[in-house]
């Protein structure tokens, strides 16, 4: 069996996938695979090499742009190479945040109150805080790990906190701040589809959200697994994320983030490629579960082989 694991790539989050990309890599010799070759889509010959490699599956360990999104879900089917987790539908879906708070709404999924902001819209910011009941964050509508995500807290700074989202492409949107307890849940499809247990994501102090800083320190500072929840929203989150995964379309894994309100869980986004370092929510979580994370690894190649 020759396996390609595809890591790097041309987003925000390179770093960070190269990581997911060797730690997976590592999970697959483990669990029996012959050949592991590692290769970045980032390279000028990536797509010769890729097409010439005869490769039985590809381990997509790419995070954001380029490789979360659909973008090389399409390349891949182009070159019949079977590869892990979500196709080209539901990874564009999930990495647009406009469009999925859609899917989730339909799905009956609680989502945060907000607005979409295109460049070049005018904004109300005024109006806009009191719609949306004061504190405001503002994210760019497609990327990952936090990065152009601000947290406004009056009016007179929307406008800067727009332009730092508009770094990040064209569309972004402005939300109610959420009060409540930051958590995620990751899900995957065994014989059928699982929710792992619930991770609780705890603020550093002087920190205003689970930003850059905080996500990739050492995890055990900032993670409690499993969350310290009351019951009844430990089991809806979970409920929540196997609905999430459903609503849009995902297949193999994913990992929904949500503020647990007083109101219940309210989701933010979900992951369909999450981090996958061996200090990653997911792979904490799966072993919470009481799996080996190269058992996982080696299920969602099965999965892409199906
Ligand atoms: N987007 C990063 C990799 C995560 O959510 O884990
Ligand atoms: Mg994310």
């Amino acid at each position: 069996m020759r396996v390609v694991v595809l890591a790097g790539g041309i987003s925000d989050e390179r770093e960070i996938s190269q990581a997911s990309g060797a730690n997976v890599a590592t999970a697959l010799t483990e669990a029996g695979y012959g050949v592991v070759d590692m290769m970045d889509p980032a390279d000028e010959n990536f797509l010769s090499e890729l097409s010439q490699g005869e490769y039985d599956a590809a381990f997509i360990a790419l995070h954001g742009l380029g490789g979360e999104d659909g973008m090389i879900q399409s390349v891949l089917e182009y070159l019949h190479i079977p590869y892990t987790g979500s196709g080209v539908t539901a990874s564009a879906c999930a990495a647009d945040k406009d469009i999925s708070k859609v899917l989730y709404e339909h799905a009956g999924i609680p989502i945060a109150k907000g607005v979409v902001v295109e460049r070049g819209d005018a904004v109300d910011a005024d109006e806009l805080a009191e719609q949306l009941g004061g504190e405001m964050f503002v994210k760019p509508a497609v990327n990952g790990s936090s990065y152009g995500v601000s947290c406004v807290k009056s009016p007179s700074e929307l406008d800067g906190a727009l332009e730092v989202a508009f770094e990040h492409g064209d569309k972004a949107l402005v939300e109610q701040r959420l009060v409540g307890t930051e958590i995620t849940v990751g899900v995957y499809e065994g014989e059928e589809l699982v929710a792992l247990p619930v991770v609780e994501i705890r603020k550093q102090e002087g920190s205003e959200f689970y930003d850059l800083n905080v996500k990739y320190i050492d995890p055990k500072l900032v993670h409690r697994i499993p969350a310290q929840l009351d019951p009844n929203d430990y089991a809806r989150a979970q409920e929540l994320a196997c609905a999430a995964h459903r609503a849009l379309g995902c297949s193999g894994f994913s990992r929904s983030d949500f503020i647990v309100t007083h109101d219940g869980p309210v989701i933010l986004e979900t992951n369909t490629i999450p981090g996958m370092t061996d200090t990653s929510l997911y792979p904490d979580e799966v072993r919470h579960a009481g799996m080996k994370f190269s058992e996982v690894c080696d299920r969602l190649v099965e999965l892409a082989l199906e």
